[in-house]
């Protein structure tokens, strides 16, 4: 029997109605979690939709969800019941639900009883049978569920809707295999699965071509791509496989492992022109009671090990971090091991997160879960030490030239265009001296949060 085109006869259904046929996605969450719905915005448009980006007025909502912390999933719910109103008044917008938080059964249950207003629930691995489920519900005018087992991830050769103009998204991988025990990750979205290295750099030479300034390969684990492959290949050589196709253009990579990270790895970061003088490896605690307990399987001697080997090797290196606080059995003691390790370890900059408990998680059912003003004062001793730590690194940099790409993604004050310098420091620079591109920096000046920067005219040299 031949395939039925579900986009085609979307496509058919909406030019029988009028006007323009809006739609609006809200993707909450990880960069995974963006670059999907970037997916799911390719999708729309190839079955008519034009995206916009506000639900007000949309005709179709999808909400991209994320259940990595339990407020991401409040603020779901709190934004979908607002649509409830819109769409009591009009009978063609459709509401769906889709992405990590509805993997979880008792999430999809909630949706399906107590919100009868969202037509369509989708998992991670249903995006591909949007148009079906769009085309069966509007057609039999009855809500649409596709959960259950799949393969954890976004099929290739998805149409792909990019939301920046200057900076793409390039998923390597999908999954996780790591089962850190408070993260819901390997539950929601399955096993750890490499995309196939020739489809990646195809991709990638298209976002090149395209004219894109920046690309970010994604993963939960970069460290360990190439796992599971016919043909071998590890992350520091698909790194310098991407490094190697001509253009105007600079890499980033997120997220990297400890226990997985190698010298290959930061060598290859070293040596490729291309790649940026930074690296996000997320530690999460400093204590090794609590690293075991969080199934990390590495100590901190061994992380800081990495970080003087990362700065041994690769000159004006800047290192971020995850950090969880208020981990099940956390003591101040524990606690302490954190700070000092903020110290020693010097990131010029961390995600903090207070513990979230997850339903189905090894961390879950722990005993001694913290209570929510210890980790908070926890959490704010941390974020004071991290604000001082941050602004001394940014201040180690004045007197240095880099180079920033200027995209004007964080607010800087009026008069002002903001940029990311080749080691990830948020930049700024009078908008009159510079335009939205790769221009050459003299860091004038540090602001603690930014440095202030003096545009190198390219006669200068
Ligand atoms: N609670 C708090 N933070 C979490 N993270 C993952 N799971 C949890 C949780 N249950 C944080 C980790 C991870 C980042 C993406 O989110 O720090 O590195
Ligand atoms: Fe979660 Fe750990 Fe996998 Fe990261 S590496 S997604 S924290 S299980």
């Amino acid at each position: 029997m031949p395939e039925i085109n579900f986009t085609e006869k979307v496509r058919e259904l909406l030019s029988k109605r009028e006007g323009v046929h809006t739609a609006f996605v809200h993707t909450y969450g990880c960069q995974q979690n963006f670059s999907d719905g970037e997916k799911l915005e390719g999708i729309l448009e190839q079955m008519g939709y034009t995206i916009v980006d506000s639900a007000e007025g949309a005709e179709f909502v999808i909400f991209n969800t994320c259940a990595i912390r339990e407020n991401a999933e409040k603020r779901v719910f709190g934004n979908v019941g607002i649509l409830k109103k819109a769409h009591e008044e009009n009978p063609d917008m459709i509401i769906a639900v889709c992405g990590c938080m509805v993997q979880q059964e008792h999430i999809a249950k909630k949706f399906r009883q107590s919100y009868p207003f969202v037509d369509i629930v989708f998992g991670t691995h249903a995006a591909p049978r949007l148009p079906e489920l769009v085309y069966k519900h509007i057609t039999a005018k009855k809500r649409q569920f596709d959960i259950g087992e799949g393969e954890g991830c976004m099929a290739e050769y998805l149409p792909i809707h990019r939301d920046d103009d200057m900076k793409a998204n390039l998923p390597i991988m999908h999954g996780c295999d790591n089962f850190c025990t408070y993260c819901v990750v390997p539950l929601v979205r399955g096993r750890e699965k490499s995309r196939l290295p020739e489809n990646i750099l195809a991709e990638a030479r298209e976002i090149v071509a395209a004219g894109y300034k920046e690309i970010t390969l994604l993963g939960q684990n970069v460290n360990s791509y190439g796992k599971g492959l016919e043909n071998k290949i590890t992350f520091a050589e698909l790194l310098r496989e991407v490094n190697a196709i001509p253009g105007d253009f600079r890499i980033k990579f997120m997220t990297s492992h400890p226990k997985d990270c190698t010298r290959e790895l930061l060598e290859a970061i070293r040596d490729c022109e291309k790649v940026c003088n930074y690296i996000h490896l997320p530690v999460q605690s400093g204590s090794n009671d609590v690293l075991h307990r969080m199934n990390r399987r590495y100590t901190a001697e061994h992380y800081m090990e990495l970080v003087d080997m990362a700065r041994e090797i690769i000159p004006d290196v800047t290192i971020t971090s995850d950090l969880i606080v208020g981990f099940p059995g956390e003591t101040e003691e524990d606690f302490e091991a954190t700070m000092e390790l903020s110290r020693k370890a010097r990131w010029s900059m961390t995600y903090s997160f207070i513990y979230s408990k997850r339903e189905g998680t090894k961390a879950a059912v722990m005993e001694d879960q913290i209570p929510h003003d210890v980790s908070s004062n926890r959490f704010q001793r941390l974020l004071d030490l991290q604000t001082e730590i941050s602004h001394e690194i940014n201040a180690s940099f004045v007197g240095k030239t880099t180079t920033v790409l200027f995209d004007d993604e964080v607010d800087v004050g009026e008069g002002y265009i903001s940029g990311r310098s080749y080691e990830n420091l948020v930049v700024r620079a009078p908008r009159t001296d510079v335009q939205k591109g790769f221009a050459k920096v003299y860091l004038k000046e540090s602001l603690g949060w930014a440095l202030d920067g003096e545009i190198i005219k390219t006669e200068e040299i």
